[in-house]
């Protein structure tokens, strides 16, 4: 349909400003013949910070990024900036719909509107069977969870279904699962939903803690458990380091998704000093790596965009190897699409018991080798001394 540019950019804002409904925006292209936008491409999507709801706005020229967040109160203004530019194409996914704006050369606006993919449709039926977790389930709304977070913990969960049996099927009746750095708990429900249903149905019950040090989202994930009438989930503030959910029993299921910097790092320790059967963790931020780097000039990490994505690989690459030294078999997967989270890498770990020595030698050479040649001593390995030198001892 074509409608007059004015229309449907009033429409598009006020779509980006219903941050309950949107899930992401992105407006890219340039109109011939006007100033070119700032950048090449600002994404838009809501997020929810320490401080509350927020509009995050992330612009990308060529290889350089930058992320402004802006209240939701507050957001008008940045919106009227955005859609003041000269862009050709605007793409809105709210939860309902899916609204593509492109500008014609004349300044008319030709408008797509389509439901959104989960909405009703050939197909549909199929498509949410395949679902492993509910996105319209009212639980999200409560916590606040946008588009993006839901496909993320659908994404997760995803990852956690074909290893699961191994954990649920053991010995004992209860399963036993831990999300470390719950935050705002969206995965810790969609885990515990998806898990309690597989623990049912071999006749055993499940208990999920979400651990977070914040007691702000401790309350709100206790509520909203309370308010979905939901058994056997729990939440307990607390620092990921000094977690014990279960007291002595030890957790079956330890998850972590997007825990900051080094506490993804007090998860993986924490699930080693545990014998965690199954742990999957989808890394943040790596700022202890990257800081390690700073003086480095090698060219690879010389400039900071280059440096923080070297240490990204970096940093997982030394998590796995240290994983494995301990006794896990161990996959480094991409869980979701970049599009959704640029933090899309996962830690798959599951406990296969030491490695023979000679295997755990040469493992400990590439550990070596790699820490060496960086001069960088990754956090874990701080956080498991004991349990490094131990294999370190057990390999000769
Ligand atoms: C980026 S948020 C991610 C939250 C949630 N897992 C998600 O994906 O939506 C990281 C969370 O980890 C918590 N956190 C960070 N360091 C922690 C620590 N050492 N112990 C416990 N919680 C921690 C923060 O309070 C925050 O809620």
């Amino acid at each position: 349909m074509t409608t007059d540019l004015t229309t449907a950019l009033a429409d598009v804002r006020t779509l980006l400003l219903d941050t309950p409904n949107l899930s992401r925006a992105v407006a890219a292209g340039r109109r011939k013949g006007l100033q070119p936008p700032a950048a090449e491409r600002v994404e838009v999507r809501p997020v929810r910070l320490k401080d509350g709801p927020h509009l995050q706005f992330t612009a990308r020229t060529g290889p350089v990024v930058s992320t402004r967040n802006v209240p939701v109160g507050e957001a008008g203004e940045a919106v009227d900036e955005l859609l003041a530019q000269a862009y050709g194409n605007l793409h809105v996914e709210t939860a309902t719909e899916v609204v593509q704006v492109r500008i014609t050369k004349k300044g008319d606006a030709q408008v797509h509107r389509a439901p959104a993919r989960h909405e009703a449709g050939p197909g549909a039926h199929d498509r949410a069977k395949q679902r492993l977790v509910d996105p319209d389930d009212p639980v999200f709304r409560v916590l606040g969870a946008g588009g993006d977070k839901r496909r993320q913990v659908e994404a997760f969960v995803r990852q956690l279904a074909p290893l699961a049996p191994a954990v649920l099927s053991g010995g004992g009746d209860r399963v036993r699962a831990v999300d470390l750095g719950c935050g705002n708990a969206y995965l810790t429900f969609a885990a515990h939903r998806w898990l309690s249903g597989a623990a049912r149905e071999r006749g055993k019950d499940l208990v999920t803690v979400g651990v977070d040090v914040r007691e702000d989202v401790v309350a709100t994930g206790r509520r909203a458990a309370a308010e979905a009438g939901l058994p056997g989930l729990e939440f307990a503030v607390g620092s990921i380091a000094g977690a014990e959910p279960f007291g002595d029993a030890r957790p079956d299921v330890v998850m972590a998704l997007h825990a900051c910097d080094t506490a993804t790092d007090e998860a993986l320790a924490r699930a080693v000093r545990w014998g965690a059967p199954l742990v999957l963790a989808a890394p943040c931020c790596h700022r202890d790596v990257q800081r390690q780097l700073h003086e480095n000039r090698a060219p690879l990490v010389r400039h900071a965009i280059l440096r923080e994505r070297f240490a990204d690989v970096l940093t997982d690459a030394l998590r796995s190897l240290l994983l494995q030294v301990l006794g896990y078999r161990v996959e480094v997967v991409e869980f979701i699409d970049s599009a959704h989270t640029p933090r899309n890498a996962m830690i798959r770990a599951v406990r296969a018991g030491a490695p023979r020595g000679s295997r755990t030698a040469g493992l400990l050479a590439e550990y070596d080798e790699l820490t060496r040649a960086w001069g960088v001593e990754p956090a874990l390995a701080r956080m498991l001394t004991a349990e490094l030198a131990q294999a370190r001892q057990a390999a000769l």
